[in-house]
């Protein structure tokens, strides 16, 4: 099993759980709180937070349900 699991979450975010790194397109990296097991990435473009998820979503009623492949 790989160390870092990302959840495509119904109608929201993108939940990431272990170890990362986040940068923006400049090379700069976010300041992530490593005693936190996951975040969230914002996925609908409405975040005041972004890249990270503020719940936004919620209001801006943003839909979106991706599935895996069912083997
Ligand atoms: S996905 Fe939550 S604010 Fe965009």
């Amino acid at each position: 099993m790989a160390d870092v699991k990302i959840t495509v979450r119904k109608n929201g975010s993108l939940k990431i759980e272990g170890p990362i790194e986040l940068y923006d397109a400049d090379g700069n990296a976010f300041p992530l709180d490593p005693s936190k097991p996951a975040i969230a990435l914002c996925r609908c473009g409405a975040s005041k937070n972004a890249p990270f998820c503020d719940g936004a979503h919620k209001e801006c009623e943003f839909t979106s349900e991706v599935k895996a492949p069912v083997a």
